[in-house]
């Protein structure tokens, strides 16, 4: 039998998805939930950054360095080194940008840390950087 959505389901089912992806955002920028109604963010704030990076971050690096950015990943186990624990990350926002871009080889570091320069738009490094600036216990 053939199924479909009315526009209302649709919209009710989006909307969950919408706040499911808004409250994971925000659970990873160790943020309250309601504070991470992406939509609603300017979009040049810092805080529309932290959110749109926080997708970066669920997309790109959660593999490895974790729901909580503690480098505890589901693929952790596989890599040595270990994914780096980025709430306790010593380096710069430009650095971080570079190994991200670049990837751990290129800076003599381990090949386990992928390159996303060719993957991620300029955006999409800056905004993942501010994600981790956000969940680093450093200022
Ligand atoms: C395939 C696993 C993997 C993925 C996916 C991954 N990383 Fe990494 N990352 C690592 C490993 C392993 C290291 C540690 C490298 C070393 O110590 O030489 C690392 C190191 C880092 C560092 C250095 C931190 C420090 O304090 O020196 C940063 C920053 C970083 N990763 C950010 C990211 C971001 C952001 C993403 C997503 C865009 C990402 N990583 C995706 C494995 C990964």
């Amino acid at each position: 039998m053939k199924r479909s959505l009315t526009p209302t389901q649709l919209g009710r089912l989006l909307g969950v998805a919408a706040l499911a992806l808004a409250s994971y955002a925000s659970v990873l920028a160790g943020e309250a939930a309601t504070q991470a109604n992406g939509a609603l963010l300017p979009r040049d704030s810092l805080d529309a950054a932290i959110f749109r990076g926080g997708l970066v971050y669920a997309n790109y690096c959660v593999t490895c360095h974790g729901i909580n950015a503690d480098g505890n990943g589901r693929a952790a186990r596989l890599h040595n080194p270990r994914p780096a624990n980025l709430r306790a990350s010593d380096k710069n926002n430009a650095y971080i940008a570079l190994i991200v871009r670049r990837g751990g080889e290129a800076l003599g570091r381990s090949p386990s840390m992928p390159p996303w320069g060719e993957e991620l738009t300029d955006e999409q490094v800056s905004d993942v950087v501010a994600f981790v600036r956000s969940v680093n216990a450093r200022p």
